[in-house]
């Protein structure tokens, strides 16, 4: 199938879903951050993590945190709610398959009745680019984006920043400005098209200064660097992007939402995989993220995975530190309470 039969959404910074109203502390964009917004989280995650167990869970103290996945996901969900837990918050997990969202029962509805049970936050993660945003029109709660559709996936953009940081600066989180990441070149390999992770790094990285370069199939790419946004460039040759990166983020082919389109995959392995040859010969001191799942001997062999240039263990770490600052920031700034009550109200 060719890619103009695929018709996927377009990936570009622009084309946010048009929101009426939405609580102030959600977090449905990463665009939705100031760079002074994204380096207070940052720090608010290093002193959460600092905490001892019993001062951290005085924060969000039988708080009640509602997960909301359509989609499965095992590192975002998990990170969440254990975020959640130390934090001493309650929550509940509402899944596709074992709820009344297998009745048809639709979004908003669902919405309204975590809501009318007391959730006073909703994690989302949904198939549908934008549904976050139609869950905080019709609750009013914060709602936070685990991932919708081919949008976005903000927590994750975070803490992969949190990682590539804490690699250049060291462990203590430095202020955010526009040039955090000047001279930084970060390489984003694989189903660029497909990921909303990809989207999220490409509106925040360049923001601190960073030059992103986008490697790939063609199929897998968005038709234009402009296209992409600003700061975003596109080199086919993933060898050629190595040798100019300091650090490269490995994706998954999402088979899930291919649509048709045949890959050769041994072409694919042969030009895009990451293997201990490949990385030695070209980015031997390249800091490798994967945001997982990994498909391990097709996008990455598990030698780099697991190998010395890896921090995708440490991705999965910082998951939970950067969730802990989402949730505390989504439940406990003033304007939270009061749109929370609004939104009872309603
Ligand atoms: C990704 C996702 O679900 O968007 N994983 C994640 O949340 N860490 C990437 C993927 O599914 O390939």
């Amino acid at each position: 199938m060719s890619k103009s039969q695929v018709k996927p959404r377009k990936i570009s910074a622009t084309s946010t879903p048009q929101v009426i109203s939405r609580h102030p502390a959600s977090l449905l964009s990463v665009n939705d951050l100031s760079l002074d917004d994204v380096g207070s989280i940052l720090r608010t995650a290093s002193t959460l993590e600092s905490e001892d167990a019993l001062k951290r869970m005085k924060h969000l103290f039988k708080r009640r945190v509602s997960l909301l996945f359509y989609e499965s996901s095992t590192r975002t969900r998990t990170s969440f709610e254990l975020a959640a837990k130390q934090l001493g918050a309650d929550t509940v997990l509402v899944s596709a398959l074992s709820s009344s969202i297998e009745k048809g029962e639709s979004l908003k509805d669902t919405g309204i009745t975590l809501r009318a049970l007391g959730a006073e936050c909703i994690i989302l993660r949904h198939p549908a680019s934008g549904a976050p945003y139609l869950l905080s029109q019709v609750t009013g709660l914060p709602i936070l984006n685990a991932g919708d559709g081919m949008h976005e996936h903000p927590s994750q953009a975070l803490l992969d920043l949190r990682t590539i940081l804490t690699h250049l600066h060291g462990p203590k989180a430095a202020p955010v400005s526009e040039t955090t990441l000047k001279g930084v070149t970060i390489t984003i390999c694989g189903d660029i098209f497909h990921s909303r992770v990809a989207r999220s790094n490409m509106l925040l990285l360049p923001r601190l200064g960073a030059r992103v370069l986008l490697s790939g199939p063609q199929p897998l790419l968005p038709e234009t660097a402009a296209s992409a946004g600003p700061g975003i460039e596109i080199e086919r040759d993933f060898d050629k992007a190595l040798q100019q990166s300091q650090v490269v983020m490995m994706l998954r082919i999402q088979a899930e939402r291919l649509a048709g389109l045949n890959l050769d995959l041994d072409e694919y392995k042969l030009r895009y995989q990451a293997n201990t040859t490949r990385m030695a010969a070209q980015a031997g001191d390249a800091l490798v993220l994967h945001p997982g799942p990994i498909i391990r001997g097709l996008e990455i062999t598990s030698e780099v995975a697991d190998g010395p240039q890896s921090a995708i263990a440490e991705q999965v770490r910082n998951g939970v530190a950067i969730r802990m600052a989402l949730l505390v920031r989504a439940l406990t700034s003033k304007s939270s309470s009061n749109a929370a009550s609004k939104g009872k109200r309603k």
